[in-house]
């Protein structure tokens, strides 16, 4: 069954150096929640603590109702995928996979039953008389899954599990782990430093930086409404452009004005961000803001525009090929059709948005 997972004010120490700082997460049953931020910002502190690996300097986690400081790793029912696939080199894949039952005194049938079931789930059944030496990475990793599952954990703790696979096998491991967790609907938190993997696989997403949770929300939210510059630069790319914003308009150097529906009375100094796909080029009009193209570089399905603003600031635009007859080249002169409803305004003090949706 399911479990709610909440993690009340959390923190981890190391000496001085405060690894997790007053963390507060609710994760729903069921649901794909992920960790996503930069190396070193506290994600694997974070999971090992949920899992009972680490101490608890202060605060509270519960699984459901019941608070779960205290109880020792094994009798968490949380099922574990690392990195380093972790599994037992000297031991054959379906032992590998039986091991967590044994442990638990699961035996005969039962046993057989449950092994072979996770190996089917996981598409490693043809293979399970093989030794982890005969795999590739790829089925390595479906073992360490099947032999997470296999348990029935009421909660599955993945620890950048894709992270050791080449481009095209992670995804398509994403999508396959994406699908067993709806399949099995465990409550699943899972780790990464890609900002892609979590787009593509998370009901909801936690921001974290320096220990800290910047933003918590779906993908599409993170994306598209970034809570500060720090995630809007994380979660795929942003142009931030200066400005000015007084009584509903913002003024982007000194001379274009959008309407934005900011916060009640705000004025001052602000940040503009722009994703490279919310902006388009064009011939020069007045009253437009304009650039050089400084490099064009074409990918196929998009040609990605480095641009130079009169300031000097560098912005970046992707055009669709589909959608452009023109292409720009190096040298030339581009108005900058800005998708004023898709830009977001930060204070340039706080670095927070400032926006109303
Ligand atoms: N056992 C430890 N002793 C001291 N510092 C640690 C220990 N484990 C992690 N840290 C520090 O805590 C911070 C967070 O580490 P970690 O949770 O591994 O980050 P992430 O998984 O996000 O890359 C890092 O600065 C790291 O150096
Ligand atoms: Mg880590």
């Amino acid at each position: 069954m399911s479990q709610t997972v909440r993690i009340e004010s959390v923190v981890k120490e190391y000496g001085n150096f405060r690894a997790i700082d007053n963390v507060s997460l609710e994760i729903k049953p069921g649901e794909f929640f992920t960790l996503l931020g930069p190396s070193g910002c506290g994600k694997t502190t974070l999971l090992r603590m949920i899992a009972g690996f680490n101490t608890i300097e202060s605060g509270k986690i519960y699984f459901n109702d019941e608070e779960i400081n205290d109880v020792p790793a094994h009798k968490r029912n949380v099922g574990m995928v690392f990195q380093n696939y972790a599994i037992f080199p000297h031991m054959s894949v379906k032992d590998n996979v039986a091991y967590g039952l044994k442990a638990r005194k699961i035996k005969g049938a039962e046993l057989i039953k449950r092994t072979e079931q996770a190996l089917k789930l996981m598409q490693m059944y043809e293979y399970k008389d093989r030794q982890p030496s005969q795999l590739s990475g790829g089925q390595q990793q479906r073992v360490a899954l099947a032999r997470a599952i296999v348990i029935h954990p009421s909660v599955l703790l993945m620890d950048e599990p894709l992270s050791n696979l080449d481009a095209k096998l992670r995804v398509q491991m994403r999508s396959s782990i994406k699908k067993l967790q709806k399949s099995l609907n465990i409550t699943t938190i899972y780790v990464t430093h890609d900002q892609e993997e979590a787009l593509a696989i998370s009901d909801r997403i936690a921001v974290m930086n320096n220990g800290r949770v910047e933003q918590i929300g779906e993908p599409k939210e993170i994306y598209m409404r970034p809570a500060n510059t720090f995630v809007a630069n994380f979660i795929g790319t942003s142009n931030f452009l200066q400005g000015e914003a007084d009584n509903g308009v913002v003024t982007i150097l000194g001379k274009v004005k959008i309407p934005v529906k900011l916060k009640e009375g705000y004025k001052g100094k602000v940040i503009v961000s722009v994703r490279p796909e919310n902006a388009a080029l064009c011939p020069v009009q007045e009253g437009m803001l304009k650039g050089k193209v400084v490099f064009a570089t074409f990918l196929g399905d998009y040609i990605n525009y480095e641009i130079e603003l009169e300031d000097g600031t560098s912005m970046e635009i992707n055009e669709y090929t589909s959608n452009v007859d023109q292409h720009w080249e190096a040298g030339d002169l581009a108005g900058i059709d800005l998708n004023t409803k898709r830009i977001t305004v930060f204070d340039h003090e706080t670095e927070k948005s400032i926006m109303v949706y």
